[in-house]
């Protein structure tokens, strides 16, 4: 780890430093997510990382973790005999999941629904019986589909925007609010994550479960397995710098949707806050993202990854809108400003350059898995 990035994580050493003995069990550690928290919190706390591998890349985790002092356990979120042969901790994060929103569309939705619902199950009933606090990544897309598409969007350069000084309920100029309203389809994924809010807030109620819901936007940054489905950011410099196809798909092709992206770094310093004191935070549901001075389209994107490559891919277009996909999200972060001190310290342009980076020093490992082929996002 360089000097910086040390830096950044010191003060969640100052933090765990006060709770030594803690000992962390992060679901889905071998993922993008998982990892870099494991990671992060090994340095002052006993951290297991338990995962099925089911992600490809995953397995790139394993040496980073091994060195970074992190135990590895090959398990399944599916099956609550192997969270239960971890033992009792202090504290569950659970970043396991298929992250598509795509996911169960055309195909069965058995794994999707098994991992995400079962599997969240599995570990709030072993935090039942062995005790310890939880906290869950659930996701924007639990923000119905219909109210999203509905919002009044135009076209200003070369992305979708609001109008200025517009607002309606849970939405305004600043993104989309925790009030925004919640009827209609979410996309399965989504429901899978709004059932597991339902059942986190139930816990609470009848077993005293302390427990903390961060509502991520995109999540970028080094080791991020980029593919069509899942992890545009990523996806998009690899076509740069591996070579291959982009195509823009849905909403006429144009690239124009818009999302805010948080640095996955900050996205661990907000966690690592939520750990040194979870009495305040329990119970929250936060809206966690990048924000509107974080946003980009995905015409956008292309100039920057062109920019930082020299590459110049031909972009494809695909007109077709998949039933998940919507035109706009942006985090609006107000509610959770309001009750921390955490704000996102790293832009748009120190995410792009920290993945690029990556990218490069690792291309033997990660050409095979993120370069070629045609990919299209919505
Ligand atoms: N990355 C984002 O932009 C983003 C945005 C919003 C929410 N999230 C949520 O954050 C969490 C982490 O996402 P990520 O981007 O790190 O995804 P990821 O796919 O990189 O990591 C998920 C990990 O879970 C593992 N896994 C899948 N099924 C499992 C199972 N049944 N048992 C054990 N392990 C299993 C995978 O192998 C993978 O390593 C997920 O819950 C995701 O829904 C991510």
């Amino acid at each position: 780890m360089g000097v910086r990035a040390a830096a950044r994580l010191a003060g969640l050493f100052t933090l765990l430093a006060q709770a030594p003995n803690m000992k962390i069990l992060v679901t889905g550690g071998a993922g993008f997510i998982g990892s870099h928290l494991a990671l992060a919190l090994a340095r002052g706390a006993e951290v297991v990382a338990l995962d099925n591998l089911r992600r490809r890349g995953s397995e790139l985790a394993l040496p980073r973790l091994r060195a970074g002092g992190v135990a590895f356990v090959h398990g399944d979120v599916r099956a609550g005999e192997d969270l239960e042969a971890v033992g009792p901790v202090d504290l569950l994060i659970e970043c396991s999941a298929e992250p598509s929103v795509h996911a169960g569309y055309g195909g069965s939705p058995g794994y999707l629904v098994n991992s995400n619902l079962v599997g969240l199950i599995n570990c709030l009933d072993y935090l039942r019986r062995f005790g310890g606090d939880l906290v869950f990544l659930s996701t924007s897309r639990v923000y119905p589909i219909a109210p999203l598409r509905a919002l009044p969007l135009g076209r200003r350069g070369d992305r979708l925007a609001l109008p200025p000084e517009a607002a309606g309920p849970g939405w305004s100029g600043s993104g989309i609010a925790e009030a925004f309203p919640m009827q209609g389809s979410r996309s399965l994924y989504g429901a899978t994550k709004l059932a597991a809010e339902l059942l986190i807030e139930e816990y609470r109620a009848l077993y005293g479960l302390r427990a903390v819901i961060n509502r991520c936007g995109v999540v970028a940054g080094p080791w991020q397995m980029g593919k069509v489905d899942q992890g545009f950011i990523a996806l998009w410099l690899a076509r740069h710098v591996f070579g291959g196809r982009l195509s823009y798909s849905g909403f006429g092709g144009e690239g124009v949707q818009v999302r805010d992206v948080l640095h996955v770094a900050d996205l661990c310093d907000l966690v690592a806050a939520q750990i040194e004191a979870l009495a305040p935070h329990d119970g929250q549901v936060s809206n966690v993202g990048g924000g509107a001075a974080q946003s980009l389209s995905l015409l956008e994107l292309t100039a920057a990854c062109r920019a930082l490559t020299g590459m110049r891919l031909p972009m494809g277009s695909d007109p077709e809108t998949r039933p998940a996909d919507i035109p706009y999200y942006v985090s609006d972060c107000t509610a959770l400003f309001q009750r921390t001190q955490w704000r996102p310290r790293r832009g748009l342009d120190h995410i792009l350059a920290d993945t690029h980076r990556w990218l490069v020093d690792e291309r033997s490992w990660l050409e095979p898995i993120m370069g070629g082929g045609r990919a299209s996002i919505a």
